[in-house]
């Protein structure tokens, strides 16, 4: 009885301290009317539900757009979007060349004519959302079989998004959320033809560069404006010189009234993936055997093309966007692993975990519960060593770029080796190759790739045990040569001169014409093809087999997690989906002794400025000049322009050039990044330390006026005091 009592104690600390969280969670739009509207209004949010998610009126979600990998917001009648720099880097990067350097310059267009095409991109405005987990779970129950299950969910899901698309009218998604348990349909209506209308030179968007990015204090000027086109009738259409910009039916008004600490604050967007309900194994999985090897080959593969980059301009701009997208991921990591380690998060989860077990195997709980979490451990356990083989042969035996010509190819290999030959389907074939490649080799550089092999494979050769390593790999490691070094060197000096791949000239003249003997002689298709083949053999069934296991159990531990908390709200982790974050505009303290104001101004600008034009805080003279001068104009607060200020807003990657929005639903900033001290913000929200890092918009539509002059834009925008 006693030892039962005290289970419950615990059981009851754990609820208070770590469930009841304020601020927490990022909700689905439509359910904000049901569980978020009367929390919302309590943080001073003058919005109803309807005003924000509505089907059958205009309402804030019809200004919230997806660009699959960013957020975006509709700010004027003519489509005008703001988004982070880091979500328009791309963009910017593939119209940018020595000649045209907008990553350095900027870019600014002065009439719609001027607006760049960026190819590929897409913009998704959600239409509605339904919750279709009873038709989709119909004739699913616990003795349903795992390979029955899958297949039942994916015809269900597949009827009901084909029925949904309404013939290719919309896009349809059904998504899972908490781990399985629940299922909801989203409809989309995504544009297919999105322009580049503007960005500030990278030395105000990507200010402080890698240095400063997931950091606290921040003056980074993370904005890029881009626009929506639509056909006549205002309809998604591909690309077309005459398509027009896209007419909204909500437009986010921009306020200039700034904010206070305490302010209502929320975000509304598509963050990525968070992972709030894994298991203690499951983040030992990842600090142990995962981030480590990540962290150690993409810190090589960045040191390398950094040699490159500052050897060679066109390499810089070639290398940018990848370089950026990789050092975000790699410093992500290393401070998701120093944080689980300093904020003690695995042995906070152990406790939950043990209180959930306890009420599992009482007379309260439900027996079905109660073996979960250790089946978990044994799962984990028996898959960790395969981690490190996985990732290196990933990451290391396949890290030659040139091998994405491969796919570009392989087409056209397949229809030169038919017999007899279908011209017409080879020609097609041919010019879809020719224009990928294009693309690819823009973005090329044949002696930074070599670099990068050479690199990656001595990785590989040292770092897994040679019993094994794939044998296409360890036949390099006992090829001739004094020293590891150089039998790599030059196994991979004759990859490269022997493959059609590793240059455009090299390439182009097989696409003149293409036999299939060649290509699949080909060293580097064939190292593909030999890893491929070991992985399909050694590494995939066990990586399988775990996560058919792990898929099971955390479906079954959220469901149990649900009952033993019932009184708590719960949201399904982020998926691509869209939601809304609300709390206030907050400081934090981030260790004993320090306190962070929750604004940074631009007297930090020039406190962080450096002279070298090739540093991370170079500052355009211009910029010097107007904060000098202090000719901040009207978007100037007592004196001083704010640069970036904080919220507690629950966000994560993908909410990257969300609307931060007031308690009217005007626009105050744009997110752009998360704090250091909370890099394990995926995992569990910790409410003292996560934080929001948001660039003002005074500060935005300041770098627009006043240094880049592109008054066009600001005036196409509805400025509220
Ligand atoms: N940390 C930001 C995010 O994940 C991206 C910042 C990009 N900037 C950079 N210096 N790589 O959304």
């Amino acid at each position: 009885m006693k030892k039962i009592l005290l289970t419950f104690t615990i059981v009851t600390f754990y609820c208070v301290n770590l469930f009841a969280i304020p601020d927490e969670g990022m909700w689905l739009p439509m359910l904000v009317k049901r569980l978020n509207a009367e929390d919302m209004a309590k943080h001073g949010c003058k919005l109803t539900a309807e005003e924000i998610y509505n089907i059958n009126q205009a309402a804030l979600k019809d200004a919230i757009v997806s660009l699959e990998f960013c957020t975006a917001e509709i700010v004027s009648e003519n489509g005008l979007l703001f988004t982070n720099h880091h979500c328009a880097y791309s963009a910017i990067q593939e119209n940018s060349s020595v000649e045209h350097n907008y990553l350095d310059d900027g870019f600014w267009a002065k009439s719609f004519n001027e607006e760049l095409k960026i190819p590929g991109q897409t913009a998704s405005i959600l239409v509605r959302m339904e919750d279709v987990t009873a038709q989709v779970l119909k004739g699913i129950d616990d003795n349903t079989s795992a390979a029955d299950r899958s297949k039942m969910i994916g015809d269900a899901t597949k009827e009901i998004s084909k029925k949904a698309a309404e013939d290719g009218k919309y896009k349809a998604v059904v998504k899972d959320m908490f781990n399985g348990n629940e299922f909801y349909l989203f409809v989309y209506e995504t544009f297919k033809d999105v322009r580049l209308v503007g960005a500030p030179p990278q030395s105000i968007g990507k200010f402080g560069g890698d240095t400063d990015n997931w950091m606290w204090p921040r003056h980074t000027g993370d904005f890029s404006l881009l626009r929506i086109y639509a056909n006549k009738d205002n309809k998604p259409a591909e690309y077309a010189a005459d398509n027009v910009p896209y007419k909204p039916k909500h437009v986010i008004p921009v306020s200039l009234k700034g904010y206070k600490e305490g302010d209502f604050a929320m975000i509304m967007g598509f963050p990525g993936r968070t992972n709030r309900y894994i298991t203690s194994p499951g983040m030992e999985l990842q600090m142990q055997y995962i981030n480590p090897v990540q962290i150690k080959l993409f810190g090589k593969r960045l040191e390398t093309w950094k040699k490159n980059m500052d050897a060679d301009t066109k390499v810089r701009i070639q290398y940018s966007a990848k370089h950026a997208s990789m050092a975000n991921s790699w410093k992500y990591y290393i401070g998701q692993n120093e944080g689980l380690e300093r904020l003690d998060v695995i042995s906070q989860r152990k406790k939950e975990e043990a209180a959930f077990t306890a009420w599992a195997k009482s007379s309260e709980g439900n027996a079905k519960y109660a073996d979960i979490l250790s089946e978990y451990a044994t799962a984990v356990d028996g898959y960790k060593d395969m981690v490190s083989q996985l990732l290196y042969l990933n990451l290391a035996g396949k890290s030659c770029e040139a091998a994405q010509l491969i796919r570009i190819a392989s087409r056209v290999k397949d229809e030169a080796a038919k017999k007899p030959a279908d011209a017409k389907a080879l020609a097609e074939a041919t010019a879809d190759a020719k224009s990928a490649a294009d693309e690819f080799f823009k973005d090329y550089d044949t002696q930074t790739d070599l670099s990068v092999v050479k690199e990656m494979i001595l990785m590989y050769i040292a770092d897994i045990p040679a019993a094994k390593l794939p044998p296409a790999i360890a036949k390099i490691a006992a090829g001739k040569g004094k020293s590891n070094e150089e039998k790599v060197s030059k196994w991979a000096d004759k990859l490269f001169e022997k493959s059609i791949f590793t240059s455009k000239e090299k390439f182009e003249k097989w696409l003149a014409k293409p036999d299939a003997k060649s290509f699949e002689k080909d060293p580097v298709f064939v190292l593909n093809n030999e890893l491929t083949q070991f992985n399909t053999a050694q590494i995939a069934p066990a990586q399988q087999k775990f996560m058919a296991q792990t898929d099971r159990l955390k479906r079954i531990y959220l469901e149990g997690l649900m009952k033993f908390r019932k009184d708590k709200t719960f949201y399904p982790d982020a998926n691509s989906t869209e939601r809304l974050t609300y709390g206030n505009i907050k400081s934090y303290a981030p260790a004993d002794a320090v306190n962070f104001n929750y604004y940074t101004t631009t007297d930090g600008i020039l406190q962080k400025a450096k002279k070298d034009k090739t540093s991370e805080f170079y500052v355009p003279e211009k910029l010097i000049e107007l904060i000098k001068k202090k000719d901040f104009g009207r978007y100037a607060e007592n004196g001083e322009l704010k640069v970036a200020f904080l919220t507690n807003n629950d966000i994560t990657g993908g909410n990257s050039g969300s609307p931060v929005m007031n308690d009217k639903g005007e626009l105050i900033g744009i997110a752009f990044d998360g704090n250091w001290e909370a890099m394990t913000g995926d995992l569990v929200f910790d409410p003292q330390l996560k934080r929001t890092i948001c660039v003002d918009i005074r500060y935005v539509l300041f770098i627009m006026d006043k240094l880049a002059g592109a008054t066009n834009l600001v005036n196409e925008m509805k400025l509220t005091n």
